[in-house]
């Protein structure tokens, strides 16, 4: 099955995610990119990414190419944001027609609400997830069960 995981990382630790499933599954990778990123600063982030993943704003996106025909399985990857998707992925889903194609998600978070997106993001989509992953902040926490669990999820794709 062709799949490519398209995500959207604020402080790396999606991407990291993305680029470790990448590899052990040898998939491709997009990497969806704001034109007006939003800010890492300690309170501004929480301030502005909560706000505009609870108003589910579809940003405008720096240019991609994605043949939608060239692929049979998409993975989403994005960090959980106010128990929300990123908006970058609201964008990328409104952007595309994704009709036909199986989907797993991958939510990166610091405590809790991943489950809430995997929801969100399966009705945004009108379609189930195969299969989804939740880690907590892996490029901080560099640790073996992180691992496993990329391991283990990549199994169940293949
Ligand atoms: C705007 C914003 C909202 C967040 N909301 C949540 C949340 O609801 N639950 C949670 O567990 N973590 C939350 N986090 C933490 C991130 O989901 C988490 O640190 C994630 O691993 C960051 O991924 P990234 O490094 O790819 O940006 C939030 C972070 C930001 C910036």
């Amino acid at each position: 099955m062709k799949t490519i995981i398209v995500y959207y990382s604020l402080e790396g630790n999606t991407e990291f995610a993305a680029r470790s499933i990448a590899q052990k599954l040898g998939c491709e990778t997009l990497r969806l990119e704001p034109q007006k990123d939003y800010p890492t600063g300690k309170v501004t982030k929480f301030l502005w990414g909560g706000k505009s993943a609870v108003m589910a704003e579809t940003p405008a996106l720096k240019p991609y190419t994605f043949d939608s025909g060239s692929y049979d399985r998409i993975i989403f990857a994005s960090p959980v944001w106010a128990s929300n998707i990123t908006p970058p992925i609201r964008t990328f889903i409104k952007e595309n027609d994704l009709t036909g194609k199986r989907f797993a998600a991958v939510c990166c978070q610091a405590g809790n609400g991943a489950e809430k997106v995997f929801e969100k993001l399966s009705a945004l989509l009108g379609a189930p997830l195969d299969e989804t992953l939740v880690l907590i902040d892996p490029k901080a926490h560099q640790n073996a069960e992180n691992e496993e669990k990329i391991a283990q999820f990549c199994d169940r794709l293949r």
